[in-house]
């Protein structure tokens, strides 16, 4: 029995649509010597009181995840995440932090509901910067588990870490489409990370680009960007030695280290220039001298959050300005309540910390895309 309907896509895992690319659920569940038993008479009773068919859970691993979504769908849903927020029409609570000092690590939980997209769901994210050396593991593993809103069933668990990159960067694709001056655009980008991979694709998307420029204070890491992304602008990429000859003549710069001082100055930043801040996504970081901030219209994409947490911590602890200098969240310049770009000599700065409905926008579309490409594993949960 299937209760598969246009109106509620999450319905379209339920039991009964199988497809030989999923692993069929098994009615029963196993024990972990791959043995059958029968669970208590009790449970099944509470397992099934609802009376409701039973659900799957789509499990899909980051590899799947990476294949299931691109840098155009993900600006076109992070757009509408932002456009919802403008529009006061989410739910998201501020990320909440577990320290872990005894293994130096913490996780951050970041929940999020979005009413007209029907998306809800949480991410849950670490950082262990032993884990590398001591467990053979990444620092940072994102999980996300999307719920279904009418019942809160789990209908999808999956690797949010490339995902994570994916929406951090779409977000700046939505901001450089709003604050950037029109036509080519030449850009210049500090630190050749993984989320400098993403901020490029996103721009790409948005804008044509000129040329690019990227500086590494790791220059082996800046040559591999460019090995990696020159295809994506023409060839037109090239790793520079400083920041001074990575910004100058630019349109757009991006900042995506995790410096926790200043390593863009005023002298790098030319009327008409927009940036997106990236890296200050946490209490303690800074990579742009105070000086921008106070030069530019700043931008935010959560107030509250970008408060404690993003480039604008710094001024404000500081007394340099007060909120009313931030002069809008990108959500409500995406609804229409407050302008872009205004005039071509204005210096815009976005300030990224990263939302729960930017993740969990982009989950929805990448489970959407599961569901209609067959893939991922489900599993039974209850
Ligand atoms: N705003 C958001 O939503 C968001 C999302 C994810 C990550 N982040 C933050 O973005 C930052 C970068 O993340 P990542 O995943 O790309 O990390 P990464 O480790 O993959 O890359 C960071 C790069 O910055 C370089 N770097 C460090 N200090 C530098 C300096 N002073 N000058 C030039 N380059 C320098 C490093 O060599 C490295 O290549 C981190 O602070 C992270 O917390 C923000």
């Amino acid at each position: 029995m299937t209760c598969a309907t246009e109106a509620s896509p999450f319905y379209a895992l339920s039991e009964g649509q199988t497809s030989t690319a999923w692993s069929k659920p098994s009615r029963r569940p196993r024990s972990w010597s791959g043995k059958t038993y029968k669970a208590p008479a009790s449970a099944l009773k509470l397992r099934m009181s609802h009376g409701a068919p039973a659900r799957s859970t789509l499990v899909l691993t980051g590899r799947q995840v990476e294949r299931l979504i691109t840098m155009r769908e993900a600006i076109r849903v992070v757009e509408s995440a932002f456009k919802e927020k403008g529009e006061g029409k989410v739910q998201m609570p501020p990320k909440v932090y577990v320290t872990l000092d005894e293994f130096e690590g913490d996780f951050r939980v970041m929940p999020g509901y979005l009413l007209s997209s029907h998306a809800a769901g949480v991410k849950i994210v670490n950082v262990h910067p032993n884990n590398p050396k001591k467990y053979n593991l990444p620092t940072v593993m994102a999980t996300i588990v999307l719920l279904e809103p009418e019942t809160g069933y789990p209908i999808c668990m999956m690797d949010g870490t490339w995902l994570t990159a994916m929406r951090t960067g779409a977000g700046s694709g939505v901001a450089t489409k709003y604050l950037a001056k029109e036509g080519q655009v030449s850009v210049g980008i500090i630190g050749a990370g993984v989320q400098a991979r993403t901020q490029l694709m996103a721009i790409a998307e948005v804008r044509q680009i000129s040329s690019a420029k990227v500086y590494d204070i790791a220059p082996e890491s800046a040559k591999r960007f460019v090995k990696e992304m020159a295809k994506l602008v023409g060839g037109k990429l090239t790793s520079v030695g400083s920041v001074d000859e990575a910004t100058s003549g630019v349109d757009v710069i991006v900042t995506a280290t995790p410096a926790r001082e200043p390593i863009l100055f005023s002298r790098h930043v030319r009327p008409g220039i927009h940036i997106n801040a990236i890296g200050a996504d946490a209490p303690g970081k800074q990579e742009l001298d105070t000086e921008i901030l106070m030069r530019a219209r700043v931008i935010v994409d959560d107030l509250e959050q970008a408060s404690h947490s993003g480039e604008v911590q710094t001024c404000l602890r500081k007394g340099l300005f007060g909120r009313d200098h931030i002069c809008a969240e990108l959500g409500e310049i995406v609804a229409g309540k407050k302008n872009g770009r205004q005039s071509a000599d204005e210096i815009t700065v976005f300030d990224s910390t990263g939302l729960a409905i930017q993740d969990i926008s982009v989950a929805l579309a990448v489970y959407r895309n599961a569901i209609k490409t067959h893939v991922g594993t489900k599993i039974s949960m209850f």
